[in-house]
């Protein structure tokens, strides 16, 4: 079996699977849950840093295989360089893409026609946040960036600096889940133009009390994120169209950072839709492509909290695509 955790060039074959890339929530989780198939495909969708990709290799038989997403070509180029014995030997693919368009990465750009895993780990890294010219911190001075892909037009300076007043409350409102969103979007357009993630972070500790500072400068940059880069839109397609590309048997892993994500995660799992909808057939029965595997989301032990406060936030949803359920006999 390769070991692809030996590629680990900081902090040796750490067990945990983390780089100061980044270092990966619920690892032993996910890869107890996702494979069902040794010798199967996996995709790792949100391949950042590697870290669940090395343990998914590491736990799969030599002819099983992973395929490694993801927009950002930082975390490719960092990802083929530690993995690198891996992606030689073939059995990790990495692609830069928008897992938004899952279906047509693995169908007609990889031809493949079905896969054993899927793997989402939501959100930013370690590394995108670290780096401070990427402009997704607060606590750092950069140009208002935030893309994920550096290819995409919309940049977190349009958003804050052209965006309608009321658009800008909606996406505070909604993405950052702000209450004070009114107030903050009123005070970045009397503030504008504003070039600097600490110009904005100014902006906004103008209107709120000092002891709320952190916690909203923290929701306020994750609703422009979440804007900027259209982070539900592409969950939303991302579900819809895991339905297609696994097989039945085959499950799909969602980790979730805040509940916008993790509702939807949840209610398409339970239900086969995003509106959360219960559908029956004319029996009765409920219909739906999934077997939910978590009817509650795993969450990080004390231990990997303590470890790595990112964790502190996560939860997991697994669910099993299944077939369409067979209709009872007619009498
Ligand atoms: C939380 S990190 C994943 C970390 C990874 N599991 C590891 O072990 O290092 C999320 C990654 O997903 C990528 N990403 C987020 N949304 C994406 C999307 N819609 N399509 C492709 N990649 C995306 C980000 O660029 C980031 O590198």
């Amino acid at each position: 079996m390769t070991n692809a955790s030996s590629h680990i060039t900081d902090g040796g074959a750490d067990p945990s699977y983390g780089s100061s890339y980044h270092v990966p929530v619920l690892c032993d989780a996910v890869v107890e849950h996702l494979i069902t198939n040794p010798a199967g495909c996996y995709v790792d969708a949100t391949l950042g840093g590697g870290g669940h990709a090395a343990a998914l290799l590491d736990a799969l038989a030599p002819a099983g295989r992973v395929i490694g997403i993801d927009q950002d070509a930082e975390a490719l180029s960092a990802t083929r360089a530690r993995l690198s014995d891996a992606v030689a030997a073939g059995r990790l693919q990495v692609v830069r893409g928008n897992f938004e368009r899952l279906a047509h990465l693995l169908t007609d750009v990889l031809e493949l026609e079905a896969i054993d895993g899927l793997l989402l780990d939501l959100g930013v890294s370690s590394h995108q946040l670290d780096e401070a010219d990427r402009g997704f911190s607060f606590q750092q001075e950069a140009p208002l960036d935030m893309r994920m892909d550096d290819r995409q037009g919309l940049t977190a300076h349009q958003v804050v600096n052209d965006w309608s007043e009321e658009d800008l409350r909606e996406a505070l409102w909604t993405y950052g889940e702000e209450r004070a969103g009114a107030r903050i979007a009123r005070a970045i357009v009397d503030a504008r133009p504003l070039d600097t993630t600490t110009a904005l972070a100014d902006a906004v500790r103008r209107v709120v009390p000092t002891r709320e500072e952190v916690k909203t400068l923290a929701r306020v940059f994750q609703g422009i994120r979440i804007a900027v880069n259209r982070e539900l839109k592409a969950l939303e397609a991302a579900l819809q169209q895991a339905v297609d590309v696994l097989q039945i048997g085959g499950r799909m892993a969602v980790i979730s950072y805040h509940s916008l994500e993790d509702r939807r995660v949840k209610r398409f799992f339970r239900h086969g839709n995003l509106q959360g909808e219960p559908r029956r057939d004319v029996y009765g029965n409920p219909v739906t492509p999934w077997n939910e595997l978590t009817r509650k989301p795993l969450r990080a032990s004390d231990a990997e909290i303590e470890a790595n406060p990112r964790a502190r936030s996560a939860r997991l949803r697994i669910a099993e695509r299944i077939a369409e359920p067979d209709l009872p006999a007619v009498p």
